[in-house]
């Protein structure tokens, strides 16, 4: 029971923005060439509002990739309802920039040109140079632009994609296991500077991870899926102030709490040897 003052406090309150990424009883099922179908998805209810960072935890297998994929307008949605920015996903958008596991480079194009990609396929050439030296920069990776993909590093690779997937400076942000290719310094680099990114930028971004660490170091909620069919098991805030770093995070009563809970949940569900 609320009180009268919490109670007008709270009608004062501006009502929270509507989802940017609405997800309503998605599923999904795939048949093998051999006729077998696999529920990949089961049932998936999710809300992301504008400028919120989620990460997404789950077993191998539960259907995190499927699930970006049609985010990204990449795979179809056929059950369950998936809306972006109040409508329905029906292709790839160039309002999202994706990074998958890897980084999927043309290998007879310099870094600088396969960052400008997006850029040349969208049509879109002003402010090009100094725009796709700063995201270089940013990544690390100013003094590669006239490299090519096979002298890089597979993490240098990996932060390349990263570049690419901002070039168009898009709302939203689709990762999946970005950081997994990279070592543990260069992926503590890059979270901090996803991180500052995401602050500055006011992109959405939503994270699949297998590091729960990563997942709530970045996240204002990590979502946690069941194994497969994968559906939502649990959601929780990261009530943790920002910017963050992991000198402090880790000392942080929060942070110890949530990935004890989601160390647990993943568990139970077979997800950690
Ligand atoms: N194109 C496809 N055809 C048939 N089955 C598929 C296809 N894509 C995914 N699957 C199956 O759907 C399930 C979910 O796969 P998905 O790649 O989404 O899992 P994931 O959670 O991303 O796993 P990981 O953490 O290992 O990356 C798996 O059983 C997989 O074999
Ligand atoms: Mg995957």
């Amino acid at each position: 029971m609320t009180s009268p003052e919490a109670d007008v406090l709270d009608r004062a309150k501006p009502p929270p923005a509507p989802a940017l990424i609405a997800l309503s009883g998605v599923a999904k099922t795939f048949t093998a060439r051999n006729g077998s179908a696999v529920r990949a998805l089961d049932g998936v209810d999710l809300e992301i509002r504008p400028g919120e960072f989620v990460s997404i935890v789950g077993p191998s297998g539960c259907g995190k990739s499927t699930l970006l994929r049609m985010v990204a307008g990449l795979d179809p949605c056929e059950e369950g309802t998936l809306v972006l920015d109040g409508r329905a996903v029906a292709g790839p958008s160039g309002d999202v920039g994706v990074v998958f596991q890897a980084a999927n480079l043309l290998p007879w194009l310099n870094v600088r040109e396969n960052v400008r990609l997006p850029l040349r396929v969208g049509g879109r050439r002003a402010a090009e140079p100094a725009r796709i030296d700063a995201l270089l920069g940013m990544a690390g990776l100013g003094e590669f632009g006239a490299k090519y993909p096979y002298q890089l590093s597979g993490g240098m690779q990996q932060r390349v994609g990263i570049c690419r997937a901002l070039a168009r400076d898009p709302r939203i942000l689709l990762m999946d296991e970005p950081f997994g290719a990279l070592d543990a310094l260069t992926r503590e680099r890059m979270n901090a500077e996803l991180q500052r990114i995401w602050q500055t930028s006011g992109k959405t971004v939503l994270l699949i991870t297998h590091s729960i660490s990563e997942a709530i170091f970045l996240a204002d909620r990590v979502v946690v899926m069941s194994a497969r069919p994968g559906r939502v098991l649990r959601e929780l805030a990261v009530p943790i102030p920002r910017p963050r770093s992991f000198d402090t995070i880790v000392s942080h009563p929060a942070y110890a709490a949530l990935a004890c809970e989601v160390r647990g949940l993943l568990s139970a569900e077979g997800g950690i040897e």
